[in-house]
């Protein structure tokens, strides 16, 4: 199921730098995620579960933006690029190479798993697997909040951010993502999904669900 993961591995690496400069302020802009980060973190907090893993964490900005938020949190990406960037912008988190397909952890240890806009370089026929992945990490009870774009067809990335590229941006209708959440043992609490704004081409998903 892993074929692209290096394509993926190699590509946010050579833009992480890019990425980094312009996403670092992203969140200020986006009241709409801004508010399911922390309404996932009230929902984390309240039940002391364990810490939360940041999945595709990128430069780290929404582990930080955790973090201020009171919860035990660390991050988790693919590209030993933005990793780099991570650690070196916020030294006080702590931050590992890895992928959620197959993660480096414990059974139920998490009492949280946010994966920002970050699911959106795994094909949807590899999802479930992915979910099952997130289900066994977390306790019962524990929490997962989905960010995706709702994108109509698949996009292919050849260039981006200044640089040659090879990434896949994939198609996750939100009807069929909560359907993939219940069958991986999921209760889904809240689904937002909301119009494109001035930067973006898509509708926007943010998915809250809990582990049954
Ligand atoms: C669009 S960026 C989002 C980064 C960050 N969450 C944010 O909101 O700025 C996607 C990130 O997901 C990471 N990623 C993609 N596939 C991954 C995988 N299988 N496991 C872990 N990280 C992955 C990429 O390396 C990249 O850093």
């Amino acid at each position: 199921m892993t074929d692209y993961l290096a394509a993926t591995r190699e590509s946010w690496t050579a833009v992480a730098e890019a990425y980094a400069e312009e996403s670092r302020s992203a969140l200020d802009f986006k009241p709409f995620g801004r508010a399911m980060l922390r309404v996932f973190a009230e929902l984390v907090s309240a039940s002391p579960a364990g810490p939360v893993a940041d999945l595709g964490c990128g430069p780290g900005n929404t582990t930080e933006y955790l973090h201020r938020r009171g919860l035990e949190v660390f991050g988790v990406d693919l590209a030993p690029g933005m990793v780099a960037v991570a650690r070196r912008t916020y030294p006080h988190l702590s931050f590992e190479v890895g992928t959620m397909t197959a993660l480096d952890l414990p059974p139920g240890e998490l009492g949280g798993v946010l994966a920002w806009y970050s699911i959106v370089n795994i094909p949807l026929p590899d999802l479930p697997a992915v979910f099952d992945e997130f289900h066994r990490v977390l306790a019962p009870g524990g929490h997962v909040l989905l960010g995706f774009q709702v994108r109509t067809e698949l996009r292919h990335v050849t260039h981006g951010f200044g640089s040659e590229i090879s990434l896949d941006f994939h198609r996750h209708p939100p009807d069929r993502v909560v359907e993939l959440l219940g069958d991986a043992g999921f209760a889904v609490l809240a689904q937002l999904i909301r119009e494109p704004d001035e930067q973006e081409h898509s509708r926007q998903a943010h998915i809250l669900a809990r582990k049954r």
